[in-house]
């Protein structure tokens, strides 16, 4: 329904190298950036089209492109910034909403540090961008967040999600489609997401 797994052997296959817990925190961001290539290929796979007249060197023709205003790619900071990278080179003119939001320890629930957005999200596809979906606080929260800019069209795009995290972000926002790589076992105590990769944040930043 709502939910697309990305089965793609590549991603399959990043995916299973950034889960190694002996990956280097180079490894670790060079793979996803490349994930984050192919997911930005697969979320973007309907949207519409319009033929443009172009000249080519022979001649005058009709050819499609993308149809409507320049998408806007939101990352919740900090790992969101590591996917938003690979994005951002197979869709270089997408504009930028930053969501800094971070998962208090104790409670789980999201907090919001920084939000940043351009002024005409109502108008535009808004795809937010977050490695991983546990509890789903902070995609829930930043949703809202972008709602309450006027944000009509939302997908939301992680690399692991966990079963709990499906279920809440599905129940709170269904009108949003979400793409992931994987959908796996649990979450585990601290609402970590097991078997996991650990905390992608700091995997990457330290
Ligand atoms: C992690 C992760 C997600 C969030 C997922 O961020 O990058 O943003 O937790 O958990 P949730 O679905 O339960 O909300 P964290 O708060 O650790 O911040 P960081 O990315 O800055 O490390």
């Amino acid at each position: 329904k709502g939910v697309t797994v990305v089965s793609h052997p590549l991603v399959q296959h990043k995916l299973t190298l950034m889960r190694d817990k002996s990956r280097s925190t180079k490894g670790f961001r060079q793979l996803l950036n490349e994930i984050g290539m192919l997911l930005a290929y697969e979320v973007t796979r309907d949207l519409p089209t319009e033929l443009v007249e172009i000249e080519t060197p022979l001649t005058t023709t009709m050819a499609p492109m993308i149809a409507g205003k320049k998408l806007v790619l939101a990352p919740i900071l900090r790992a969101g910034v590591g996917f938003l990278d690979g994005m951002l080179s197979l869709v270089p003119s997408a504009r930028v909403a930053h969501i800094g939001l971070y998962r208090d320890p104790d409670t789980l629930t999201a907090v919001e540090y920084y939000f940043k957005a351009p002024s005409d999200i109502a108008d535009r596809l808004v795809i937010v961008v977050d490695p991983m979906l546990a509890t789903a606080n902070s995609a829930v929260a930043a949703i809202d967040r972008l709602k309450e800019r006027g944000a009509k069209d939302i997908r939301f795009v992680c690399l692991l999600a966990a079963p709990e995290g499906i279920a809440r972000l599905t129940a709170a926002h269904p009108e949003v489609r979400v793409w992931t790589a994987a959908i796996d076992d649990h979450l585990n105590d601290h609402g970590y997401i097991v078997p996991g990769l650990g905390d992608a944040g700091d995997r990457m930043y330290g």
